[in-house]
């Protein structure tokens, strides 16, 4: 049975004070919360990775990193390892948001090596793949989907790798207040599972978390996380604040 994933994606947003508070009057409010239901995820700002850890030590609350970069170490200015991550006990990263696509030319290519350096270090990837709304409009999400599975796990065996998380984000839905319907992203994750199942088989492909993300919030997250191939959510705008985050985290937790 694969736990509900709830984990917030915080983007450049929140500095120390406002991070730190965060957490702090989070942790109280998920004691109720079971663990072997549901697993809470927060990727802050690297810079406070290692505060919200020691914050969250006693508690279920995993906390990661946004990124990576895809070279162990050395001249590489402004770039974060895989290892730095590991020294501070970093739970995931994820890698290949569609804005590090878009604003950083991110290839499946490039997003393969930060997978191969996440494995390495035994970080948890979140590995993020997504239609934009002219490829949805000209009829080729499918064939998008299985160009970047296929790129981001070239060559890769995922059966040593079961706890490797996609978030299928369409792009078209990220912070535009448009989300998928339920219908449309279980279509698509449908169609990642049995990718996985082709390529690893059914006992890979049903371990494997297939998260959504693109504008979920407290009003469609159940009909969202209650399709059968929707194993919970990559949540950006709705996780900032702690009420919207936690009710978010309630409904799944019902589910
Ligand atoms: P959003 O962002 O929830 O604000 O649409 C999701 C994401 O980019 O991961």
């Amino acid at each position: 049975m694969r736990k509900i994933i709830v984990a917030g994606n915080w983007k450049m947003n929140h500095c120390y004070n406002e991070a730190t508070s965060f957490v702090k009057e989070l942790l109280p409010q998920l004691a109720g919360i079971n663990e072997a239901k549901i697993e809470i995820m927060i990727a802050p700002s690297f810079l406070f990775i290692d505060q919200l850890k020691k914050l969250a030590q006693d508690s279920t609350l995993l906390i990661g990193s946004q990124d990576v970069s895809s070279q162990a170490q050395g001249a590489f200015t402004g770039e974060v390892s895989a290892q730095m991550l590991a020294s501070i006990n970093c739970d995931f990263a994820i890698i290949g948001h569609s804005e590090r696509r878009e604003y950083h030319n991110e290839s499946n290519e490039l997003i393969k090596e930060k997978l191969n350096k996440l494995f390495e270090h035994k970080i948890r990837p979140i590995v993020c793949i997504g239609e934009t709304d002219k490829e949805r409009e000209a009829g080729i999400t499918e064939q998008v989907i299985l160009k970047q599975l296929a790129g981001c796990f070239a060559n890769m065996d995922l059966s040593g790798h079961q706890d490797v998380i996609i978030a299928y984000e369409p792009v078209w839905a990220i912070g535009t207040g448009k989300t998928a319907t339920p219908e449309m992203a279980e279509e698509v994750h449908a169609m990642i599972r049995s990718w996985l199942t082709s390529e690893y088989g059914s006992e890979t492909a049903e371990a494997i978390h297939i998260l959504y993300g693109g504008s979920m919030k407290a009003n469609n997250i159940e009909s969202l996380v209650s399709q059968p191939n929707i194993d919970g959510g990559l949540i950006g705008g709705a996780s900032l604040k702690v009420d919207s985050y936690l009710e978010m985290i309630k409904i799944a937790h019902k589910i």
